[in-house]
């Protein structure tokens, strides 16, 4: 069945009534882009988290709505909701039932991360040749993760560098569970996701299904987080309010001398994480560069 995928192009702080009034109309599903990509291969969709607002300053939405729905009425109604829209701000296209979720799949292609690690897409064979041991196989569905964006590819060459032979990993905001899953293809014992979406924890089990990897993955929302919860490695790749906000949590889920990495930090702004993390008990810190992100790495006292 074809679908009508309508695009919407307009200033970040229209986003919260664009969202609504979508959601009004009945929208199937919405998600944000970076307006000043490109193309939809560099438009970094960093799904923001609950209560967040963008990090772009014009942004696009795309959403989707069954085909035979009436456009001049949708747009009446955007342009009711959203006077200042620009003229020329919403487009619409129809799209074949395949196509939705998935045409970046013909364009994602196997991607190597440090010496060990691989990400292949599932719609493309590994080599026989090459050792599946650190190949992970993924179809992230909804929810973000892909190790094309430079903040999940930070995440996943610090865990390369790791040794995680016997340990448990808690992989906080763990999205499509790519963090989790390459680190127990490279050899943890177990592997902690958590996220406040419950479509990431969806995409998470059937990415670790698909991975033979179920049996070391307990997935959960972070209210559910066992009181005594601890790990041995500690990985968040989410945005640095959220990162600032849970230091102290973050502190308490980690061993002694954890290594630990936080990631979904734009350039300029680990100055203050650094900070608040020495106050909270972690030490030898140190910020990793990529474009225009940064990791913060170090270990738990
Ligand atoms: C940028 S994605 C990272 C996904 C994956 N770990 C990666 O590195 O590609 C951030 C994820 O964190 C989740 N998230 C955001 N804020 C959160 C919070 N306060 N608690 C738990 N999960 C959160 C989002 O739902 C999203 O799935």
């Amino acid at each position: 069945m074809p679908w009508l995928e309508l695009q919407l192009t307009l200033d970040a702080a229209a986003q919260p009534d664009a969202e609504a009034a979508l959601e009004d109309l009945g929208a199937l599903s919405v998600t944000l882009m970076d307006a000043d990509a490109d193309t939809p291969d560099e438009a970094s969709i960093f799904e923001p988290g609950v209560g967040e607002t963008p990090l772009w300053q014009s942004l696009t939405l795309l959403a989707l709505f069954e085909a035979d729905r009436d456009r001049r009425g949708i747009v009446h109604v955007l342009q009711d909701a959203l006077p200042e829209l620009a003229p020329g701000a919403i487009g619409f296209r129809e799209v074949a039932d395949r196509d939705w979720e998935r045409a970046w799949m013909d364009r994602y292609r196997p991607m190597q991360f440090g010496r060990r690690l691989w990400i292949y897409p599932w719609n493309i064979e590994p080599p026989d040749d090459r050792d599946m041991s650190a190949i992970v196989r993924l179809d992230p569905g909804l929810a973000f993760g892909t190790g094309t964006h430079p903040t999940t590819a930070l995440c996943l060459e610090w865990l390369d560098r790791l040794d995680l032979a016997g340990k448990t990993l808690l992989d906080y905001g763990c999205g499509s569970g790519v963090l989790a899953i390459a680190a127990l293809k490279l050899g943890a014992a177990r592997a902690i996701g958590v996220d406040n979406d419950p479509q990431a924890l969806i995409a998470t089990r059937d990415n670790a299904a698909r991975n033979e990897v179920s049996d070391g993955l307990h997935v959960c929302l972070p209210n559910e987080l066992s009181t005594d919860a601890q790990a041995d490695l500690f990985v968040a790749n989410i945005l640095a309010g959220p990162l600032a906000e849970l230091a102290p949590r973050f502190a308490a889920l980690c061993k002694p001398a954890a290594p630990f990495a936080l990631s979904g930090i734009l350039a300029g702004q680990e100055g203050e994480l650094l900070d608040r993390y020495r106050a909270c008990g972690f030490v030898d810190l140190r910020a990793v560069h990529r474009e225009d992100w940064v990791r913060i790495e170090g270990m738990r006292e």
